[in-house]
């Protein structure tokens, strides 16, 4: 069978994690190669200028398709507050760029470190969040393909579970009972933004990718 390789448009370990073990799991994840951006040192960070998830996802995804020859797909996602008007949004991995680290702090503690600060006097009712994640996939021809996955939530008061990334260990899903850092990766593949997104673009992916096929 002919192999197709396909690149994903980040440098996090974390997502590189979800969106292979989804795609291998998944039939059109069969025959597909799928290479991180660890095999591209060439490329330059690309910067996040977008207002939306989507324009991110896209800025990603376009980049790297037209570097390396091959089918991009790319994830822009993160935790939205309603409380925060939307923050940290857009903005999720730099939340807390802008506070001093503490001594041996890593980048996802200090921002979990600001979104509990932040949110310290509000009320668990008020505390309503959501994961949301973008994907595009994008050919080097410019063909191009967005889908979206949402994980409703609500913002913990203090972290909970040792698994995941990010802001896992403040996200708690009422649905299940667990903090996103609770759960295992099947468990949180399962209904997470990323999971529903990916399995949305898998659904739409033998269309898009070989659309002569059909
Ligand atoms: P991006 O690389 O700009 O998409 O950054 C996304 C950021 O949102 C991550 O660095 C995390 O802080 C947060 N985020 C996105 N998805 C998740 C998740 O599944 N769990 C925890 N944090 C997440």
């Amino acid at each position: 069978m002919k192999t197709h390789r396909i690149v994903l448009a980040t440098q996090n370990a974390g997502k590189v994690r979800e969106l292979t073990g989804l795609f291998a799991q998944s039939r059109a994840g069969h025959g597909m190669e799928v290479l991180g951006l660890e095999a591209f040192p060439d490329i330059a960070d690309i910067e996040e200028t977008g207002a939306t998830f989507e324009e991110n996802a896209l800025l990603k995804a376009r980049c790297v398709a037209k570097a390396t020859g091959l089918v991009s797909v790319a994830d822009d996602s993160g935790l939205v507050v309603d409380c925060l008007s939307g923050a940290p949004g857009v903005h999720s991995a730099r939340y807390a760029d802008n506070w001093q680290a503490l001594p041996g702090e890593s980048r996802d503690a200090r921002n979990i470190r600001k979104l509990l600060h932040t949110l310290e006097d509000v009320p668990p009712r008020d505390r309503a969040c959501r994961f949301v994640s973008c994907i595009a996939a994008v050919k080097p021809d410019g063909a191009e393909m967005t889908v979206a996955g949402v994980w409703e939530g609500v913002a913990l008061e203090s972290p909970r579970g040792e698994n995941g990334f990010g802001y896992d260990p403040v996200f708690f899903d009422p649905t299940c009972g667990k903090s996103a850092a609770e759960l295992s990766g099947e468990e949180k593949n399962a209904r997470s933004h990323r999971g529903k997104a990916l399995r949305a673009l898998l659904g739409r992916w033998a269309d898009f990718f070989e659309p002569d096929r059909r």
